[in-house]
C-alpha cells in the first residue's frame, strides 16, 4: 500500500508562532493529512522543533539564557499550541534529539564516504578575536552595500530585502562583541549542488526522474515552479554545509572539531529522524515512508523555505540515492494582517498561543479560527486576516448557514420524528433545492450530494483548501434550500401525517451527516460536536470512502431508528446584542492594533521627512559636474502661463496645470501643491521643461514641468519671466 509521508516545515524553536505560520504551513498540512486518513491512506504526518542555527543562539544570547533553555521553552509551547489547535501531527520531533543527530551525522557520513558529493574547501570567513569564534552570517552587521541601511545582516538586508553575503557589508560589525572581526581562514564542507543541476531541472520541469514520470508538473503551483526556475536558470553553485560553531549537530569527520553541520542541513534531515522516531513507537518501518516507489512525500511551508525544500533538499536525497523526492511543494505564500506584513520585533502580529489566551472563553475559538484562516488562506498569492472578517466569516457563514442548517434538522427531528432517524417512503419524489430539482432521495444523494463530495476531494487533493471548504458550505446551503422548497414546517400543520414529512427530514439529516464527515478535515472540534449529536461514532479510517459509497447506493448514513440527540447551538454569533462580550473581545483586538497602526504611520511619515530632508540638504550643497553646451541644449524651455489648476484627490503635494504654451496648451502635474494654491496660480506665467517625455503623476500623464527654486528650507518659488513675454517663448 502506498505510503503517504506529509512533512510540514520545522519551526525555530526560538519563539511563538504566529498566524502567518499556522495558514502557511501548518494548517494546510493538517486538512491534507486529516482527509487522507478519512480516505483511509497509509499517513505518515511529521513535524518537530528546528533547534539549531543562529536563530536559536542569538535569541539565547539576546535573554541571558543558554540555548537549551530556549528550545525547551519554545519546543514545548509550541507543541503544546499546535495539539490545542487540532493540528494533527502523527509526531512533532526536535532536532536535539540524540535520534536525530545520528540520523543527520549517518546522512553525512554517507555522502562523504560516497565520494564525488561533497568537496572540502579553505575560505576566509569573518572572525571575532575577542570571542575568539567564527561568525555567523547572521551575527555580523554592518551597512547594506545596497541601500545603506546600517543595520543591515551578513545574510540579508532587511530593509531592501537584497541577499548579501557578510564580506559585501561595509563597515562590518561584529554582534557579539561589538568590534570589527577579521578574516581568517577556515576549512568547510560544501555540498556539489551544480553536480546535480541537469537532474533538478528535469525533475522541476518536466516531472521525471531519469526519464520516467514521477509527478505532474502542472499540478504544482506556478510561484514554487517560478522559484525554481529562476534559481536553476541563475546557475547552481557548491554549498557550505557546516559552519564553526558550538550549537548544532558536531561534523562527524576526521579534522572537523569544532564545526556543526548547517543548520538547513540538518532540518530537513529532521524530517526523516521524525520519521524514524514515529515508526519505532508504533512498530512501523520507517524506511517504507522514505523509500521506494511507493512513497508520496509532500512538504507544507511557506514561500520563504522554497528553495530549501525544492532544489537542495531534493539534491541531497538523490545524492543519497535510495530516497524518494517529493511529489509536490504545496508553499504557500504570506499571510499579511489588516493589510501589513506580520512583525514580531514591532509588535504587529497574532502569536497563536496568545490567540488562545485572549479568546479562551469563547466558543469553538479553535475552529473559528482555522476557518477564516482557511478562507483567506495565501495560496497562490498573499492572504490577509482580517478581525471583521473573522466575524463576518464566523457569523454569516459557519453560524448562519453551517450551524443554522444543522440546527434546523436536529430540531424537527425531535419535534416531527421523535428524536429518531425517520422511516420513510423511498419512492417519494421531493423538491429539491428548487422544484426544478425534484427527485426521490437516493436520487438527490447520488445526483446532488455525491458530486459535491467528490469536487471536495478534487480540490483537496489539489491543495486547493480554500475552494474546498466552500464546497462544504455548499452542501450545507443545498440543505437549508431543500428544506426551505419542501417547508416541512408548512405541511406538518396542513397535513401531519403527509409522507413528504419523514422523507425531506431523512434527506436532511443525510445531508447534515455527509457535511458533518466533510467538515471534518477542517474544523475537527466542530466536526466531533456535530458527529456526537447525530450519534454517530468519530469519524474513522476510510470514512469517506464508505461515505461516497453509500451515497451511490443512496443509503442512508444513520438508518431509520437512530437515535438523534437534542441540539444545541453550534455557533454562538458574535455580534449578539444580549451577548456582547465577544464583539468586545474582537474590539480590544481591533484597538490595539488600530493604535499600533497610527504610531506606524508617524514613525513613517517622519522617517520620509528626515529622509526628504537629507536629500536635498546634499542637492543643495552638492556641486554637479561640469557638462557641455550641447547637453544643456538639449533642453527645450519654454515661458507658459496657468490656465487653470486643480488638486488630485488624496494627492496632497500635486497640482494638476493646464498651461498654455502658445502653439498648444498641456496638462502638467506638479508638485507645489503645498507652495501654491490652485487659485493664487492661475495667470501666472511659468518656465516649462517641453520636451520632456510623458511620465504618469498622481493618475495624470503630465507632459513636461515647471521650473520652481527651492531655499535650503525647502520652499518652492516659480521661476518666471519679470515681465509678461508671448506664451511659447523659448528660454535659453
Ligand atoms: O524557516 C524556518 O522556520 C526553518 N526552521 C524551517 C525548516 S524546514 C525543514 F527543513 F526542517
Ligand atoms: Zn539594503
Amino acid at each position: 500500500m502506498k505510503k503517504h509521508t506529509i512533512t510540514a516545515a520545522l519551526p525555530y524553536a526560538n519563539g511563538p508562532l504566529h498566524l502567518g505560520h499556522l495558514a502557511g504551513a501548518y494548517l494546510p498540512a493538517d486538512i491534507y493529512a486529516r482527509f487522507l486518513r478519512l480516505q483511509g491512506k497509509d499517513v505518515a504526518f511529521v513535524c518537530g522543533s528546528d533547534e539549531h542555527g543562529a536563530a536559536i543562539t542569538i535569541r539565547a544570547k539576546k535573554e541571558g539564557r543558554s540555548p537549551q533553555e530556549i528550545i525547551d521553552t519554545y519546543h514545548f509551547l509550541n507543541k503544546e499550541t499546535f495539539e490545542k489547535l487540532g493540528i494533527s501531527f502523527d509526531i512533532y520531533h526536535r532536532t536535539s534529539e540524540k535520534l536525530h543527530h545520528e540520523t543527520a551525522q549517518e546522512f553525512f557520513r554517507f555522502l562523504n564516504k560516497k565520494g564525488g558529493e561533497f568537496e572540502e574547501k579553505e575560505t576566509e570567513q569573518y572572525y571575532d578575536e575577542a570571542y575568539k569564534q567564527f561568525l555567523a552570517d547572521r551575527y555580523i552587521t554592518g551597512t547594506c552595500p545596497k541601500c545603506g541601511h546600517e543595520e543591515a545582516f551578513g545574510d540579508q538586508c532587511e530593509k531592501c530585502g537584497s541577499a548579501l553575503s557578510p564580506t559585501e557589508l561595509i563597515n562590518p560589525r561584529s554582534t557579539m562583541s561589538g568590534n570589527t572581526p577579521v578574516l581568517k581562514p577556515t576549512t568547510h564542507w560544501y555540498f556539489k549542488l551544480d553536480k546535480h543541476g541537469d537532474e533538478l531541472r528535469e525533475w522541476i520541469e518536466t516531472g521525471k526522474i531519469n526519464g520516467v514520470q514521477h509527478h505532474d508538473p502542472e499540478s504544482w503551483r506556478k510561484h514554487v515552479l517560478g522559484q525554481c526556475l529562476s534559481w536553476l536558470d541563475s546557475g547552481l553553485q557548491s554549498r557550505a554545509i557546516t559552519r564553526d560553531l558550538d550549537w548544532g549537530v558536531p561534523v562527524p569527520a576526521p579534522g572537523a572539531e569544532g564545526k556543526v553541520l548547517y543548520v538547513w542541513f540538518d532540518a530537513p534531515i529532521g524530517y526523516i529522524s521524525a520519521t524514524k522516531k514515529w515508526a519505532l513507537d508504533n512498530g512501523k518501518n520507517w524506511e517504507d515512508y522514505w523509500k521506494g516507489d511507493d512513497v508520496e512525500l509532500i512538504h507544507f511551508i511557506g514561500k520563504d523555505n522554497i528553495v530549501f525544500h525544492c532544489i537542495v533538499f531534493p539534491a541531497m536525497l538523490k545524492a543519497h540515492g535510495e530516497f524518494a523526492l517529493p511529489v509536490n511543494v504545496p508553499a504557500n505564500q504570506f499571510l499579511n494582517l489588516e493589510g501589513r506584513k506580520f512583525s514580531k520585533s514591532k509588535g504587529w502580529v497574532i502569536e497563536q498561543h496568545q490567540y488562545l489566551i485572549d479568546f479562551a472563553d469563547f466558543p469553538n475559538k479553535e475552529d473559528a479560527l482555522r476557518y477564516a484562516l482557511i478562507r483567506t488562506m495565501p495560496e497562490n498569492k498573499d492572504g490577509d486576516f482580517k478581525w471583521d472578517e473573522f466575524v463576518a466569516l464566523h457569523d454569516n457563514e459557519l453560524a448562519d448557514n453551517l450551524g443554522n442548517f444543522f440546527n434546523r434538522v436536529l430540531s424537527f427531528i425531535q419535534k416531527y420524528s421523535d428524536g429518531k432517524a425517520p422511516a420513510f417512503d423511498t419512492n417519494l419524489t421531493i423538491k429539491g433545492a428548487t422544484e426544478e430539482t425534484s427527485s426521490t432521495y437516493s436520487i438527490f444523494c447520488k445526483e446532488q450530494l455525491l458530486p459535491l463530495v467528490e469536487q471536495l476531494e478534487n480540490d483537496i487533493l489539489a491543495f486547493e483548501f480554500k475552494n474546498a471548504i466552500s464546497t462544504v458550505l455548499e452542501i450545507s446551503r443545498l440543505g437549508n434550500a431543500m428544506f426551505q422548497s419542501n417547508a416541512p414546517w408548512k405541511t406538518a400543520k396542513e397535513n401531519p401525517e403527509a409522507a413528504e414529512i419523514p422523507a425531506v427530514l431523512a434527506l436532511g439529516l443525510q445531508i447534515a451527516a455527509v457535511s458533518a464527515l466533510c467538515i471534518e478535515p477542517f474544523l475537527p472540534f466542530i466536526a466531533a460536536k456535530m458527529r456526537n449529536f447525530l450519534g454517530l461514532p468519530q469519524a474513522v479510517a476510510g470514512a469517506f470512502e464508505r461515505l461516497k459509497t453509500l451515497l451511490n447506493n443512496g443509503e442512508a448514513i444513520l438508518p431509520a431508528g437512530s437515535v438523534i440527540n437534542e441540539p444545541e447551538v453550534l455557533f454562538a454569533k458574535i455580534q449578539n446584542k444580549k451577548e456582547p462580550r465577544w464583539q468586545e473581545l474582537i474590539d480590544l483586538q481591533k484597538t490595539a492594533l488600530a493604535e499600533l497602526m497610527k504610531k506606524f504611520e508617524e514613525e513613517e511619515k517622519a522617517e520620509a521627512k528626515a529622509e526628504e530632508q537629507k536629500a536635498k540638504a546634499t542637492e543643495q550643497t552638492a556641486a554637479k559636474e561640469p557638462i557641455e553646451f550641447d547637453d544643456f541644449a538639449k533642453l527645450e524651455l519654454r515661458v507658459g502661463t496657468v490656465e487653470s489648476a486643480e488638486r488630485i484627490p488624496k494627492k496632497d503635494r500635486l497640482l494638476k496645470l493646464s498651461i498654455n504654451l502658445g502653439s498648444e496648451t498641456r496638462t502638467i502635474v506638479s508638485g507645489i501643491a503645498e507652495h501654491y494654491a490652485p487659485e493664487d496660480l492661475v495667470g501666472k506665467q511659468v518656465t516649462v521643461v517641453a520636451n520632456l517625455k510623458p511620465k504618469k503623476l498622481g493618475g495624470f500623464e503630465s507632459h513636461g514641468m515647471i521650473l520652481t527654486a527651492e531655499t535650503p528650507e525647502g520652499k518652492l518659488f516659480l521661476v518666471q519671466p519679470t515681465e509678461g513675454v508671448a506664451n511659447g517663448s523659448v528660454v535659453k
